[in-house]
């Protein structure tokens, strides 16, 4: 039984996606300096990711009116999978949808570079909003295990492109 169909609350396929006067672009590694900004800001961490050396690397930035609110990067994991790496929200913009525009934009993108699935991991505990986005998208729990750098539970998520 497929129980997070309960739950999945996914937009109608091709409703708007996101607030009124949200742009999601995708970049380069130019932005590099901006990212690390976002990604400071909001993990309060220095590192973005371990490395950018992927193939198929994916940059996608959320801007609001004009202001850069959010970021989501990704990869191909495999042949099969694109994985996203990480990804946030400045918390003055939450709640608003650009989360679930991120994922869908990265998610389309990827299906159109021809990859089935779509994975990412997440800490529930130090964030659960992704957790709840990923249960309302209908993805599933593939594995489940403790990150001793992070001191803390970690969950994988996939769904089928
Ligand atoms: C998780 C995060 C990316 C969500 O960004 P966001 O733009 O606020 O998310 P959205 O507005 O698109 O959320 C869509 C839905 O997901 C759920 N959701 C998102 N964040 C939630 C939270 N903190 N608590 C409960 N539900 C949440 C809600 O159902 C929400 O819809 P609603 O606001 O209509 O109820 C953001 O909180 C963030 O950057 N957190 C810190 C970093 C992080 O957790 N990154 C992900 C690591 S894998």
């Amino acid at each position: 039984m497929d129980v997070s169909s309960d739950i999945t609350s996914s937009p109608e396929p091709g409703a708007p996606i996101g607030p009124a006067g949200l742009r999601i672009e995708e970049a380069g590694l130019e932005v590099h300096e901006l990212l690390f900004t976002l990604n400071m800001t909001i993990f309060k961490e220095p590192r973005i990711i371990n490395t950018f050396d992927r193939s198929d690397l994916m940059i996608l930035l959320a801007w609001m009116d004009e202001e850069p609110v959010g970021f989501k990067i990704g990869y191909r994991e495999n042949r099969f999978t694109f994985y996203s790496a990480k990804g946030g929200v400045l918390a003055t913009h939450r709640r608003r949808g650009v989360a679930r525009a991120l994922l869908h934009e990265m998610m389309a993108r990827a299906r159109r570079r021809g990859y089935a699935r779509f994975a990412f991991d997440t800490f529930p505990n130090m964030h659960p909003g992704m957790t709840i986005l990923g249960l309302l998208e209908g993805f599933r729990v593939m594995k489940a295990d403790y990150n001793p750098a992070y001191r803390d539970y970690r969950l994988r998520f996939e769904k089928k492109l």
